[in-house]
């Protein structure tokens, strides 16, 4: 483990923005029954519901999306943002959050705060994730793309396993109040997808307002907005000549990076790991 990396309750952490003293107050965190949490394994589709979720809840109004960066118009609960901007903010607040179950706070439990849960094709999240490494300096150089997959596999990555992290969020007793989406339905059918976050989240839109919400979320748009396209991070942080935050945005590409070896190796992990439970999947 190199000076990168913090971990916490077996769960690895990158330093440059999370501390022991973040990760204390996310576990501690004091959850109001009308908190909504975004929560996903990296690379996944969190950015993407940092732009819909304030748009969704503020009927359509284009100006947090506009105004605010989406670490602190949506922070992340384990972030070292997470103190400064979620204390005092009113009701209802929307998080997002990589942690797995077990590392919510304990008055999660007992809450009514709601949860989407979106998943992506693990092997699309690693393409992502190897060239977030090349451009990101806080992170680990990735190696090879081949060395990548194995360290992908073997947990060695933030948050661990991308297999643990899904079965830890499913068969809970708290399934009426967590909705389940994958990336690529979002992919396939957004305004479907908005649709369905509307209803779970008890409110009703016009059709122009989801139509708005779904046009401003298409990929080239967000890539265009400053406060959602990492452009505001210094280049020493995150350089996006090497590769940009928002890459491609689409499903499959793993198709373009994987070797048939490669894809076996990796079917044949993922498939022995989630053999126990009834996940199904659009990628399966
Ligand atoms: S992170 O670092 O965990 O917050 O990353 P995360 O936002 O979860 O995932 C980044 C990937 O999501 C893609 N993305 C989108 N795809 C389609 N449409 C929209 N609007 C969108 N916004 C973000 C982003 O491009 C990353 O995927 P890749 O495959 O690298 O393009």
């Amino acid at each position: 483990m190199d000076g990168k990396y913090i971990v916490f309750r077996g769960c690895r952490f990158p330093k440059a923005s999370h501390t022991l003293e973040s990760l204390r107050y996310a576990v501690n965190f004091q959850v109001r029954d009308d908190d909504l949490f975004a929560v996903t394994y990296p690379k996944s589709g969190t950015t993407w519901m940092q732009e819909i979720l304030p748009l969704l809840l503020n009927g359509g109004d284009l100006t947090p999306v506009q105004t605010i960066p989406n670490w602190d118009r949506v922070p992340w609960l384990e972030e070292t943002r997470a103190a400064l901007v979620l204390g005092d903010r009113a009701s209802p607040r929307t998080m997002v959050s990589h942690l797995p179950y077990h590392l919510m706070p304990p008055s999660f439990f007992s809450s009514k705060a709601k949860v989407i849960y979106v998943t992506r094709n693990p092997k699309d999240i690693a393409v992502s994730s190897f060239y977030f490494h090349q451009m990101a300096s806080f992170l680990d150089d990735p190696g090879t793309f081949d060395e990548f997959l194995d360290k992908f596999l073997s947990g060695e990555v933030l948050f661990g396993k991308w297999t643990e992290h899904v079965k830890s969020w499913r068969n809970l007793d708290i399934e009426d109040r967590i909705l389940y989406v994958t990336y690529e339905e979002m992919v396939q059918d957004l305004r479907g997808a908005l649709g369905r976050f509307a209803k779970f989240l008890g409110k009703e839109f016009s059709q122009e307002v989801l139509d708005m919400v779904a046009d401003h979320c298409q990929f080239k748009n967000m890539k265009n907005n400053t406060m959602s396209n990492y452009s505001l991070v210094p280049k020493e942080f995150m350089d996006s000549s090497k590769s940009p935050f928002l890459r491609k945005g689409v499903t499959g590409d793993w198709r373009n990076h994987f070797t048939p070896e490669q894809d076996a190796r990796f079917s044949a992990v993922i498939k022995e790991e989630m053999k126990d439970t009834s996940c199904k999947f659009p990628w399966d």
